[in-house]
């Protein structure tokens, strides 16, 4: 996730230290992560990567590279924070499954109300008809959500909930009359997800640039974020106020009030900027965003696709300010990271102007074959229900400082630029040299690499770029958040 464009600037590699050179070092033959059984590599897993290769185009992967994978993870199953591979060696999931695993694996109340619901049915239709789970989970949805948003359009994953904001943000302007009201602002670094609407505000040019082609254009502000990669010593960035990101301040209200008359919406990853590589923006952000729309008329999306469900210590990213945004986005944890589900929730003033005569050709047109599924719904509330009844944002905050404690070995590490942490998300950014900063040639892949290490402390970590993202279940115990903690600074010769 490094920028290609940046790597012809950089001066010659330095000579690593002693501790990451073993990091940068080829890989040894790696062992096993922590064992659980003695199983050893049989022909079925064989049979099982041969037909990978043959079959499988993973996501986001240069495939020749995937080829070259000495020992694939094939996961069979999970139990709480863990998984555990075809091998039997057990990884404590140290990314939640890609941001959306917040209970753990294998939750009995999840299992029992899949299990409930799919005695009654798996799935029918949202188009022409209802279901039980899905108008339950839209008044628990409501119930819980930033005020005003009452009503729900349900779609499969964080990408479509994007999706649907945009048209829906752009449809609005046009139904009521002001169909100038056509352009977003996004904001630098974004990450919406993969359709074509959601890249299309997507600033990532390591995934984006390939697409732009494809996509229209949108207006695009510097995110204001903590200042990081202070050069003496680093501090563990957490809650800096809004007043130190004067200049971006200045910058997107400027750029709002100049194009306000064109503006449909502004869209931004509340508090955090997950895949951009988890940056986190100063307290008062979204409150000037809230006060800049409220000022130009312009709708705010706030995109918790990532953030939602407790990730940031509070229910929604958005609760931090008190602030109801006029479309929420949201996937992954609503599930608890069980099935595919999205939901894009709004206000009533933004219904009502699809509202009216159905001739008008103002109805919403849009709409998926597994809109609002039962078993996704099902599971939605009891995973909701759950989260209330075990206090789980308390438990991400409580677990924002095991991290804060297991990672301040790190901060005067020569090659850590910064430790960023807010709830249950750490991101650890690994610098070819810290002052002056100059980041590792992305081709280096050291933050793949490090997590690679990680692997044989029956540790799963993913990184973005050369930012090491820590974020496991919120259920996660001390002594594994601590294991997590601990094995990164050893990989790290601290
Ligand atoms: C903030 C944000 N929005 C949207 C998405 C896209 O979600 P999905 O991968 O479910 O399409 C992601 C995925 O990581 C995300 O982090």
């Amino acid at each position: 996730m490094q920028r290609p464009k940046t790597v012809a600037c950089l001066p010659p590699l330095r000579r690593p230290t002693p501790a990451l050179a073993g990091i940068l070092t080829a890989m040894d033959a790696e062992t096993t992560g922590t064992p659980d059984t003695t199983a050893s590599l049989d022909s079925h897993c064989d049979q099982l990567i041969a037909w990978d290769h043959e079959h499988i185009w993973h996501p986001f992967t240069p495939m020749t590279s995937w080829f070259d994978k000495k020992d694939p993870l094939i996961i069979t199953h999970g139990q709480d924070e863990f998984l555990f591979d075809i091998q039997g060696r057990r990884y404590i999931d140290g990314v939640s499954s890609l941001w959306c695993n917040i209970h753990g694996h294998r939750v009995p109340q999840l299992d029992a109300a899949l299990a409930r619901q799919i005695a009654q049915i798996a799935h029918t239709t949202l188009l022409g008809a209802c279901n039980v789970p899905s108008i339950e989970l839209a008044k628990l949805l409501a119930d819980i959500a930033p005020p005003g948003l009452k009503k729900v359009f349900y779609s499969d994953n964080g990408s479509t909930a994007v999706e649907v904001a945009l048209k829906m943000a752009w449809q609005f302007w046009r139904n009521i009359g002001r169909p100038e009201k056509c352009r977003f602002l996004a904001l630098s670094a974004a990450y919406h997800g993969d359709t074509l609407g959601a890249v299309s505000v997507g600033g990532i040019e390591a995934f984006h640039d390939a697409y732009r082609g494809l996509c229209f254009d949108v207006m695009r502000a510097n995110c204001p974020q903590i200042a990081a990669f202070s050069s003496a010593n680093v501090s563990i960035n957490k809650n800096v106020p809004f007043d130190s990101i004067s200049f971006e301040d200045k910058y997107i209200s400027q750029m709002v009030a100049e194009n306000a008359a064109s503006l449909a919406a502004i869209i931004v990853e509340p508090v955090i900027q997950g895949a951009g590589g988890m940056r986190m923006q100063p307290r008062g952000t979204l409150t000037r965003l809230r006060q800049l729309c409220n000022q130009h008329n312009i709708l705010l999306i706030c995109d918790e696709v990532m953030t939602g469900f407790g990730r940031t210590g509070a229910m929604f990213a958005c609760n931090h300010e008190n602030i109801s945004p006029d479309l929420l986005c949201l996937s992954k944890g609503l599930t608890g990271g069980y099935m595919p589900l999205g939901a894009t929730l709004t206000t009533q003033p933004v219904f009502d102007a699809f509202c009216g005569d159905p001739n008008a050709g103002k109805t919403f047109f849009h709409g998926h074959t597994f809109t609002g599924h039962p078993l996704a719904c099902a599971v939605a509330i009891a995973s909701i229900e759950l989260m209330l009844a075990s206090q789980l944002c308390a438990r991400s905050m409580e677990m924002s400082g095991w991290l804060e404690s297991g990672l301040a070995p790190l901060q005067h590490h020569p090659h850590v630029a910064d430790i960023r942490i807010t709830g249950a998300v750490a991101a650890v950014e690994i610098v070819q040299s810290r002052t002056p900063r100059i980041a590792y040639p992305w081709q280096r892949r050291v933050g793949g690499e490090i997590c690679r290490r990680l692997r044989p402390h029956g540790v799963l970590l993913r990184p973005l770029g050369d930012v090491i993202v820590i974020m496991p279940p919120l259920t996660t115990r001390h002594e594994n958040v601590a294991t997590i903690t601990r094995s990164l600074c050893e990989v790290l010769g601290v």
